[in-house]
């Protein structure tokens, strides 16, 4: 079967560090490049975070650009709640083997999908300030070659950024409207879905067995990333919500998916941001997502674990 090619958009953040590991590990993705956004933290740390991930598992060769520091309205909002400082507190990492690309990230969207032979799925796992600003820029090239959006984001339900808007989302909802407006193929994963794969204390245990430094790595992220769950949620273990969008791709059927209506707020003094899911078809509205209801967590978490594997045994870049 032939490799999907993806751009993930990211702002790691740990879960998106996941998200990478996943994408640059399984055969079913040709991961061609890795943009980064603000969001979790500032976009000059998102990229090198996405820098030092590469660097400690190993994925060379795939370019690393920064793009919007700032959502399309507004000002910007971070989490280092729950990422820290960095966006990825937890292991230590040295200096990054992998360069910040020249270009930014929107200049390497269009360049990417421009020198693919066919079409590219986008796999934005932050706010979407960048695709909504790609998609503005280049509304020819993205109806030609931009095959589908997987994005992680939003809810059927409650949020976590407020009780009515998830971060990404909430982060920059004028920028997730343009991208539920497009008209192109897009599949929302939220946290209705991502609530379903709390990394569990068995998942760390399951890394650690692995033995390699890159499985250390990991467990640390979710050591700390699971500490500030406990602390700011309540909860005894922490979704891991992006890498669920790789996840789908490379085992479609692993989340399960209805076609429906979505709609962002953009307005409401308590709801802006909010995803306003129309499960049941009662706002007459076409359907314009696919949106995530439910995942096979056994098999998820199958997914990471041989991912972690996978990378582990090729070892680190080193400059
Ligand atoms: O609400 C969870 C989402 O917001 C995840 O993508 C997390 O990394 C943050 O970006
Ligand atoms: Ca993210």
């Amino acid at each position: 079967m032939t490799p999907i090619p993806v751009i993930l958009d990211c702002d790691p953040g740990h879960d998106d560090a996941f998200a990478l590991l996943l994408a640059a590990a399984h055969p079913a993705v040709d991961l061609l490049a890795i943009t980064t956004v603000a969001g979790n933290a500032p976009v000059g740390k998102t990229a090198l975070n996405a820098r030092r991930v590469c660097t400690v598992a190993g994925i060379g060769g795939v370019p690393v650009a920064a793009g919007l520091a700032r959502p399309l309205h507004g000002a910007g909002i971070t989490a280092p709640e729950i990422h820290g400082a960095s966006g990825l507190d937890g292991p230590g990492f040295g200096e990054p083997a992998v360069p910040l690309d020249p270009r930014d990230a929107i200049t390497l969207i269009r360049e990417t999908l421009l020198g693919h032979p066919g079409p590219v799925t986008l796999v934005p796992t932050g706010p979407l300030s960048n695709i909504a600003a790609f998609l503005l820029a280049h509304p020819e090239l993205a109806a030609e070659r931009v095959d589908r959006i997987v994005l992680m984001g939003g809810s059927t339900g409650r949020g976590n950024r407020t009780p009515a808007a998830e971060f990404n989302i909430a982060a920059d909802p004028e920028a997730a409207d343009i991208v539920f407006s497009s008209g192109l193929d897009v599949t929302m994963i939220g946290l209705n879905v991502s609530h379903q794969v709390p990394a569990s204390a068995e998942v760390l245990t399951r890394l650690r067995a692995l033995g390699t430094p890159l499985a250390e790595v990991c467990a640390d992220l979710l050591t700390f990333y699971g500490a500030a769950y406990r602390e700011v949620f309540g909860l005894a273990a922490p979704p891991l919500h992006d890498p669920l969008t790789v996840a789908h791709l490379v085992a479609p059927g692993l989340v399960s998916t209805v076609p429906a209506a979505v709609a962002v707020e953009l307005t409401g003094t308590h709801t802006r941001g909010a995803t306003v899911v129309d499960l049941d078809g009662v706002t007459g509205r076409p359907a314009n997502a696919r949106v995530g209801t439910g995942v096979d967590a056994a098999a998820f978490w199958d997914l990471i674990v041989d991912a972690v594997r996978t990378l582990g045994a090729r070892g680190p870049l080193t400059g």
